[in-house]
């Protein structure tokens, strides 16, 4: 059995079919690539493995210590207990909190204290603050934040939103990380320090990256094999020579947007 399994999985909007019969299957440690033209589907299938939307049909199991655990209709919190973390296309971040603070958050959910208890910095809060606030600093040094700690996140340039977001996923120790195109917006230099990044991490976090993005060097640099959408189905899968040489996806992205 795969760490993760996705069977036949559907998602429909109205007369839309926004995702088709997906399979996909994602083992332990490794780094996949997830592409297609505009509107193929992506972002709908990381919802609906994340717990945003519910599928149509099919299924969606997780191997975790305690066995099979079907996710189908689980809540997006119960998701990422149980170990799936996810950026957004369209950032979200807590702009009016600090740096800092935008990570503790994340870290207090893995760690049981409420959001609340964080904000509202409530006698718990303190009791584990420093540890959890060491671990956040450490996190942001990986991405190169730790002099922004103070910094309200709404005042940070993009790229480095796209980053801090990465690190909010990163706390809650997830064992697959989803990034819905992480590398959006950002100018050719931050986007090669993007790629070591997510290499480095998926590497020393020992955990399996899933990675949208548009632009093909960064897809084709870092991911081990590439599933293609399109229309909502699947028409490819495979290692990066294999997708560039694939008839059916030069013909969606030439024929595509
Ligand atoms: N909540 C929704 N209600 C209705 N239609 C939706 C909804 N979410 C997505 N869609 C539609 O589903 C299709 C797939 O959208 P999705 O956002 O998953 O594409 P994508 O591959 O992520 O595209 P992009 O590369 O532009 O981000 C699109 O036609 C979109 O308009
Ligand atoms: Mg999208």
């Amino acid at each position: 059995m795969s760490l993760l399994s996705i069977q036949d999985l559907s998602k429909n909007f109205g007369g839309l079919a926004a995702v088709s019969n997906v399979n996909i299957e994602l083992e332990n440690n490794e780094l996949v690539g997830l592409i297609g033209p505009n509107g193929a589907g992506k972002t709908t299938l990381f919802n609906l493995l994340t717990g945003v939307y519910v599928p149509s049909s099919g299924e969606v199991k997780m191997t975790t210590e305690k066995g099979e655990v079907l996710l189908n209709g689980k809540e997006p919190s119960v998701i990422n207990e149980l170990g799936l973390a996810r950026t957004f296309q369209n950032i979200r971040l807590f702009g009016n909190l600090t740096v800092l603070d935008n990570v503790l958050v994340a870290l207090h959910t893995k760690h049981g204290a409420n959001f609340w208890a964080s904000v509202l910095r409530t006698p718990s809060f303190y009791r584990n603050r420093q540890e959890l606030e060491e671990r956040a600093i450490e996190l942001l040094r990986i991405f190169n934040l730790q002099d922004l700690v103070k910094e309200k996140a709404k005042n940070l340039p993009y790229g480095q939103q796209r980053r801090l977001e990465i690190v909010r996923a990163l706390a809650t120790e997830p064992k697959i990380l989803f990034l819905d195109e992480p590398a959006a917006g950002m100018n050719p230099n931050e986007t090669a320090e993007l790629t070591e990044l997510i290499r480095q991490i998926q590497k020393d976090f020992d955990i399996t990256v899933v990675l949208i993005e548009h632009d093909m060097s960064l897809v084709m640099n870092v991911c081990e094999r590439i599933y293609v959408l399109e229309y909502g189905k699947l028409i490819a899968h495979g290692t990066p020579s294999e997708i560039q040489q694939n008839p059916a996806v030069i013909k969606a992205y030439l024929g595509g947007e």
